[in-house]
């Protein structure tokens, strides 16, 4: 025993060697190494009681991708310069995490789907095109990896890197999940200088495997892997999980909703980006949780036109006060590139009166996806006819409607209004 105890450094659990590659334990464990980048990014080694290639070489066939997931591969279509709300998936059969995916919108980096499973997994799950980002908006359950299990539960992000042998017990209960795929890059949590590391959350925040569950069993194990369309079906005579120790940085986590601590400022709006948690290459991924209302200033989302991303709002929790009543938990919101939108008339009106709220009482993620995105037929027959009427009062109601002295009792404001400033400004030796 040495004096003092250290760490590697590296992330690392159970049996591994000095290093990776090297060491007399590599001629009694089989190690595997999960490298991105072309073995030049990151790596993770996992240590094997197995072979990972111990296939049944005459067992191996590809599955009718219509079959096994019908609405993941979905044909898609321009997105039109029309605003859509989407209501909550009801699937028409129960099934389990990944034959149910639905997915909504897409560009050529980031695909953004739905899940509502109601059965359990037959088989094990690799994905090899994409690392998954998972929002449990309802529901529960154990994500199984071969780096051990991660509980999960309502407002937990799960992140499933590209590769990584996995598979979803779901506990008792209705399920619903929105699923973006990343096809290249892992998500980068994000950081700006003016808010540095700790804000909106920290790398601490974080919850790693930390429990191996080795399984030294024999029998038939199924694992699907998916690369773009096509879904493969091999059989393994050992259990998957026959890993004894791991170690790197390249692994699954998952990330509570209720851990991010919010960016607020007083005198200003603060804009998606300082709601911003994760980077993709192709889209941003922000939360909007609970949080004081700004004191001065804007405190709604003020009329603003994306011009270069597709914004998806899903709902999870609250009174989404942007959603002008139409809104409920579990719905989404799909704002195309370039269309203007903002705050209902109901909101606005509670703004322009000054009744503000002393809290924003609401949960919602929002992905946005860089231009050209594209739509899927699934998505469409989920959008309500009714949600561009969501902005009808601007139309109807006196107040927003055209008044022929309107011009002139804006110069009498504006004239008005010229000297003021905030109240919580620094006012010096007035
Ligand atoms: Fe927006």
């Amino acid at each position: 025993m040495e004096k003092f105890e250290y760490s590697s450094g590296t992330p690392e659990v159970g049996i591994v060697p000095r290093a990776p590659h090297a060491g007399p334990l590599l001629r009694h464990v089989y190690e595997q190494e999960h490298g991105r980048g072309g073995f030049a990014g990151k790596v993770t080694h996992t240590y094997h009681l197995y072979p990972p290639t111990n296939w049944l070489a005459g067992e191996t066939r590809a599955l009718e991708a219509d079959a096994f997931a019908p609405r993941w591969d979905a044909p898609m279509r321009p997105m039109g310069g029309t605003h859509h709300l989407l209501n909550v998936l009801a699937p028409d059969a129960p099934r389990d995490v990944y034959r149910g995916m639905t997915r909504l919108v897409a560009n050529a980096t980031v695909a953004m789907n739905v899940t509502a499973p109601a059965a359990p997994m037959e088989s094990f799950f690799e994905h090899h095109s994409a690392t998954l980002v998972y929002f449990v908006h309802q529901g529960g359950g154990t994500l199984e990896t071969m780096f051990g299990p991660i509980e999960f539960g309502t407002g937990d992000f799960l992140i499933v890197p590209k590769g990584v042998t996995h598979r979803f017990e779901l506990a008792p209960g209705p399920q619903y999940y929105w699923v973006y795929e990343s096809f290249a890059g892992d998500p980068e949590k994000s950081e700006a200088p003016t808010t540095g590391q700790f804000l909106t959350h920290s790398r601490s925040d974080y919850r790693f495997p930390r429990t191996l569950d080795t399984r030294n069993e024999a029998g038939r194990f199924e694992i699907v892997s998916k690369v773009d369309e096509v879904y493969t079906r091999r059989v393994h005579p050992t259990h998957p999980f026959d890993v004894v120790g791991w170690r790197g940085d390249y692994l699954p986590y998952k990330f509570a909703v209720e851990d991010v601590r919010p960016l607020v400022a007083d005198r200003s709006h603060v804009p998606p980006s300082g709601h911003t948690i994760f980077k993709l290459p192709g889209c941003y991924l922000c939360v909007f949780t609970v949080r004081s209302v700004e004191k001065e200033g804007m405190w709604l989302p003020f009329f603003h036109r994306n011009l270069d991303y597709l914004e998806t709002l899903g709902y999870h929790f609250g009174d989404f006060f942007s959603g002008g009543g139409v809104v409920q938990a579990g719905m989404m919101t799909l704002h195309p590139v370039g269309l203007p939108h903002g705050p209902k008339p109901a909101a606005l009106k509670k703004f322009l009166d000054g009744r503000d709220p002393a809290v924003h009482d609401e949960v919602a993620i929002m992905a946005d996806l860089a231009n050209p995105t594209r739509i899927s037929e699934h998505a469409l027959g989920l959008s309500r006819p009714d949600y561009m009427a969501a902005w009808g009062a601007y139309t109807s109601d006196p107040r927003f409607t055209h008044r022929p002295g309107r011009l002139a009792e804006v110069r009498a404001l504006a004239e008005r209004h010229a000297g003021a400033r905030d109240a919580l400004r620094p006012k010096g030796g007035e």
